[in-house]
């Protein structure tokens, strides 16, 4: 059986890791749940790569963090909010509905890994989309897939800005290139770091993402112990690009390089854009590389607030298609295509 929507009012403490800075990460409890429709939308909205956007954008999207962060405290929709939602989905916070005995819910580590994130940052954009009235307001994806997308986007780094974060390794902000295969190329000149990320991108994408469960992770049903197994691209890049990010002087190299911490990181959904706009580029690439069809996969639930702060049960056959949900990419090469090992 698929997984369920968790009881949001059995939420308790997560436990974090030691050394890590105390949170009670359990979501506003709200018993008045509604059922997702698509919604009905006009043109789709488009996420632009981060490290082409233009000051327009950009001041808007530091406008809609801004008031995000500003919303009372309590707020679902409140930043801080935002980012426990992902730490009560991955720290044991939630048990598994009607699964008292089975591990408390993770959205890692499986199946649900590609669809609960897209849910999440779907559910995220659209509260900043109407904190600015801006009903076609896209979030930017961090590129780094592409050589000039291989810096931290200097727009995270400006300190006045609301998209900052001092939670973040010193040695990795811009210029410095980022590692994709964090396996650390002691000596290594950039351009060969580069061309190191594009073969790491071909490798996980096209040989090592030949099925859905290679790529998006092993089976995860109601009642099943957590962690069943991440697909290719969750292990490489998704978690080393947070390794990557998260201050090795931190205990668990928050914030990026923690569960718990990292959603407090506005870098955490740029870099989330990027893993799913790549899960969109992978259902293009032939072969058996196609969504699962199993119903355990395509009906199990998950919840969230929505922009109007009413909770909605969601389920992942709602999602597997992006322009269900009003958006898409722009469209830039995947230049790793071309690199096979
Ligand atoms: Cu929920 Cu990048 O992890």
């Amino acid at each position: 059986n698929p997984i369920q929507a968790p009881d949001l009012s059995k939420c308790s403490p997560p436990e974090i890791p030691e050394g890590g800075t105390r949170s009670n990460c359990c979501p506003p409890y709200n018993s008045n749940i509604i059922d997702f429709v698509p919604p009905r939308h006009g043109p789709l909205r488009v996420r632009p790569a981060a490290h082409l956007v233009d000051d327009e954008y950009l001041k808007k999207y530091e406008k809609a963090i801004q008031l995000m962060r500003a919303l009372p405290e309590d707020d679902p929709r409140n930043f801080m909010q935002q980012s426990t939602i992902h730490c009560s989905h991955c720290d044991g916070a939630l048990p598994q509905f009607d699964e008292p005995t089975a591990d408390p819910l993770q959205v890692h580590h499986s199946w649900i890994f590609f669809p609960w994130h897209r849910l999440y940052l779907y559910f995220h954009e659209r509260i900043l989309g109407k904190l600015i009235g801006d009903d076609s307001f896209a979030i930017p994806f961090w590129n780094w897939d592409t050589p000039d997308g291989m810096v931290m986007p200097a727009f995270y780094t400006n300190k006045s800005s609301a998209l900052y974060n001092k939670n973040r390794n010193p040695e990795h902000l811009p210029p410095a290139t980022i590692d994709l295969d964090g396996k650390q190329h002691p000596g290594i000149s950039k351009y060969e770091l580069i061309e190191d990320n594009l073969i790491t991108m071909y490798r996980q994408m096209i040989s090592n993402g030949k099925t859905a469960r290679l790529f998006m992770g092993e089976p995860y049903r109601a009642g099943d112990a957590a962690s069943p197994g991440a697909g290719a691209l969750e292990n490489v890049p998704h978690d080393t690009v947070h390794d990557w990010i998260g201050n090795p002087a931190n205990k668990n190299s928050e914030d990026m390089g923690a569960l718990y911490s990292s959603a407090r990181d506005p870098i955490f959904y740029g870099h989330h854009a990027n893993v799913d706009r790549l899960w969109s580029v992978w259902t293009t690439l032939g072969g058996k590389r196609r969504n699962f069809k199993d119903n355990d996969w395509l009906d199990a639930s998950f919840l969230f607030y929505d922009e109007n702060a009413q909770l909605v049960k969601v389920k992942v056959r709602d999602c597997i298609d992006s322009k269900n949900l009003g958006y898409k990419y722009q469209d830039v090469e995947n230049l790793w295509l071309k690199k096979r090992p």
